[in-house]
């Protein structure tokens, strides 16, 4: 069991790629990327999406993989070492993923129920009216499949980097890749006739996915789309979150860090872009239009199991292995979660691994009760700023992803773009020799282009800027 002196890294590039995507692979590419895709104009988001990830994605991964590589250190004492002062915003970091895993091992739970109820031939009971309300509405098994998700996730992290999360990572990624091809290859060949006649197939859902749609396209709607697309791309990417600082501490210094940062750019694009493939052309087939208003936890647990059950007889089997392919993605991303924050407490107060995951498994036991009670016995409604209803869950989710992953990712672009300069990031970057061809363009991104779009993100997400 290592301790922060003995410092892990990965064994290979593969190791450091696949464990990377794996954190970047998650809900957010399943359940957000269609529903913002389907809202925001099809094509059009995904051409948005793309050109943002080739730019703003890359240069905050790019950063954050190189910070941790060059002081070997997890995001609470890594910032400070860049340039001394900057402690602070490791704190920041560090409190990020803090918020995040109770609520992602809370959604993790859910997914894991729906899974075993598909297993054993329940489909059609998850498609009903009310189940999903009904489940969470329980005061107890929605805690119990939380806390056996949870446990997991704290398995895999106590074994460490090596045996825990490169070996899980090394099975698990090319298994849900190919389930993720699977299943969007099947959603194409889908068709239903609906009660009024019309036959709609999954080709139909394809074009709805792909073609960009400029109605009622405005310069005010652009932003909007363009805002959407970068807070997508922040959750999907794990930046901002001191995950990439971590993974990036554990990459040795012989590694190609230019060629590993675009193998996972890639990979995590292309799964957000078939999980569209998956779920869009499904949803429009079985559901038409209006099915494609659902997002988050109502389209994963209400309108996707209401797809299954009318496939008929293949339904279920479809909706197990959907639901396994989204337990690997939810599983392989709490995990990276988890290890930035036990990565923190051995760095900073040089605690063992086995030490350090405990507490932090206790810590989001409590905290990951709490957020199931919001469903039950603690239930209240409140507005926040951006105008949407929220639990528990939801406040939490606001706070890390809406106000504290922006800050966090402001802070690195001033630290970088004008304090410590991003030469240090390009050297990082070019230190085996390779080159770094996106140079131009990364200096230009990290001193001015991303921090002013970072800053407006944040202004809309607290609500104070209204105008976009
Ligand atoms: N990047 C992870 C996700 O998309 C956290 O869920």
């Amino acid at each position: 069991m290592e301790k922060s002196s003995g410092r892990n890294s990965f064994t290979g590039s593969i190791g450091f790629v696949l464990a990377a995507a794996g954190s970047a692979v998650g809900l957010g590419n399943i359940w957000r990327f269609p529903y913002l895709a389907a809202k925001d104009g099809g094509g059009l988001f995904l051409v948005i999406y793309i050109i943002l990830a080739l730019t703003f994605g890359f240069t905050l991964l790019t950063t954050e993989i190189a910070i941790g590589r060059k002081t070997k250190q997890s995001p609470l004492t890594a910032y400070g070492q860049i340039k001394k002062g900057w402690k602070g915003l490791g704190i920041l970091s560090c409190l990020v993923p803090i918020i995040i895993l109770p609520y992602y091992c809370v959604i993790g739970g859910w997914v894991l129920k729906y899974f075993l109820v598909f297993l054993t031939g329940g489909g059609t009971e998850a498609a009903a009216d009310g189940y999903f309300t009904g489940y969470i509405g329980d005061p107890a098994q929605p805690v119990i499949l939380m806390i056996i998700f949870l446990l997991l996730v704290a398995f895999i992290v106590f074994r460490g980097v090596n045996k825990g999360i490169e070996s899980s990572s090394k099975l698990i990624m090319p298994l849900l890749l190919i389930l993720v091809v699977a299943i969007s290859v099947f959603s194409l060949t889908i068709s239903f006739t609906d009660a009024e006649g019309i036959t709609r197939t999954g080709i139909d859902g394809l074009k709805v996915y792909l073609i960009p749609d400029f109605e009622g396209m405005t310069v005010k709607k652009f932003f909007s789309v363009l805002l959407d697309a970068m807070g997508q791309l922040f959750f999907s990417l794990s930046v901002a979150m001191g995950i990439m600082i971590t993974y990036g501490s554990y990459v040795s210094d012989d590694a190609n860090l230019v060629k590993s940062i675009n193998q996972i750019e890639i990979f995590d694009t292309v799964v957000a872009f078939l999980a569209g493939v998956m779920i869009i052309p499904s949803v429009f087939t079985f559901m038409g239009s209006e099915g494609m208003e659902a997002s988050g936890p109502s389209l994963m647990f209400i309108s996707l199991p209401k797809v299954f059950s009318a496939m008929g007889s293949i339904g279920n089997g479809i909706g197990c292995l959907f639901f396994a392919m989204v337990l690997f993605a939810a599983l392989t991303s709490a995990v990276s979660v988890m290890e930035a924050i036990v990565s923190c407490f051995m760095d900073r107060f040089g605690m063992s691994r086995a030490k350090a995951s405990i507490i932090e498994t206790v810590i989001s036991l409590a905290a990951g009760v709490i957020v199931c009670l919001g469903y039950n016995i603690m239930y209240f409604d409140v507005v926040l700023p951006n105008g949407s209803h929220a639990q528990i869950l939801d406040i939490m989710d606001y706070i890390s992803n809406n106000c504290l992953m922006p800050l966090v990712a402001i802070g690195t672009c001033i630290l970088i773009g004008w304090i410590a300069k991003p030469q240090i990031v390009i050297d990082e970057a070019e230190k085996t020799g390779c080159k770094f061809t996106r140079r131009r363009l990364y200096i230009v991104m990290i001193k001015y282009i991303a921090p002013v779009m970072l800053v407006i993100l944040l202004l809309k997400s607290l609500g104070i800027l209204t105008v976009i």
